[in-house]
């Protein structure tokens, strides 16, 4: 394990921690009205499945900005809500929305969940929003995870179905690809479709330790934003780096193809994409 000065991360995890301590981490806070937002329409699936009970201790893994991490402080009244994860920017975010909310029971911390001591079996539900998709070594992070859950506890995870049942990720990667190649996630590679695989999701939690997971479908429109303009600018910050070589002529192209994308999906409520997730739950054996 190496340091960064105030997170010990996985050798293996440090491309992400460059990834989201740095800039993609900065935008994300800059935005984080946006991107909580976003997937909000899945977070009734996600907390009633979590069942979080007053008293509880809360476990939010991957917490980006902390709206779930918030909502499950709520929940939990009398009890906490611990949101990890490795962007410092996000939890600067999370923490002063937290402040700004008057949530006074979350709690917030710099960590890879894949290898950070947490306190053994001192969580009733270990919770993620799209959170645990990127360590580079899931069976090793699930099985550190299940270590901090207390036997009996409840794992509930939102993580999205492969890209081919995503037309948010399809339909604005093809627009910007602008006729060039569009990329497609490696299945199993840390990326945000990591756990696309049912079968490889309950592998993994069984193996690290974790008892019948199952995975329902969940479909919700994603939201991009009120109107074509915001959504741009929002496209652009999360796949921008799709034109990071474009020559002139492709990114013309690209924003013109994006923004007719983005038209075909505006409506009175803003710009929505369909979306498609597994929402997984699990829980540690008593
Ligand atoms: C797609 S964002 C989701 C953020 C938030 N849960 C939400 O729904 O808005 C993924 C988050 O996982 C965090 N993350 C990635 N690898 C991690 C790791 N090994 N340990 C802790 N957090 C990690 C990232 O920093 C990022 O904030």
């Amino acid at each position: 394990m190496t340091s960064t000065g105030t997170a010990w991360v996985a050798p293996a995890n440090e491309d992400q921690l460059r990834a989201w301590d740095t800039a993609e981490g900065v935008f994300w806070a800059d935005q984080a009205d946006l991107f909580e937002h976003s997937l909000q329409r899945y977070d009734d699936w996600l907390l009633r499945a979590a069942g979080i009970r007053d008293g509880d201790h809360v476990l939010d893994v991957g917490c980006g900005t902390g709206s779930t991490t918030r909502a499950a402080a709520w929940l939990a009244g009398s009890g906490t809500a611990l949101g990890v994860d490795l962007s410092s920017p996000m939890l600067m975010a999370a923490a002063r929305r937290a402040r700004d909310t008057g949530v006074g029971n979350a709690t917030y911390l710099q960590a890879d969940a894949q290898v950070h001591s947490f306190e053994p079996t001192a969580y009733d539900v270990l919770l993620s929003r799209t959170g645990c998709t990127f360590f580079a070594d899931p069976l090793a992070a699930f099985t550190n995870l299940a270590r901090a859950v207390r036997p009996g506890g409840q794992v509930a995870l939102l993580v999205w179905q492969a890209p081919s049942q995503n037309p948010w990720f399809t339909e604005l990667t093809t627009a910007l690809a602008a006729g060039r190649f569009a990329p497609t996630p490696p299945s199993g590679a840390p990326s945000p479709f990591a756990f696309a695989d049912p079968a490889r999701v309950a592998d993994i939690l069984i193996a690290a330790g974790f008892a019948d997971p199952e995975c329902e479908p969940v479909k919700e429109s994603m939201y991009w934003g009120p109107d074509v303009r915001t959504a741009e600018a929002f496209v652009l910050g999360v796949l921008g780096w799709m034109l990071a070589d474009a020559d002139a002529d492709t990114r013309t192209r690209a924003i013109t193809n994006l923004r007719r994308t983005l038209v075909k999906h505006f409506t009175p409520g803003g710009v929505s994409f369909p979306s498609a997730a597994w929402l997984v739950t699990s829980r540690k054996p008593a």
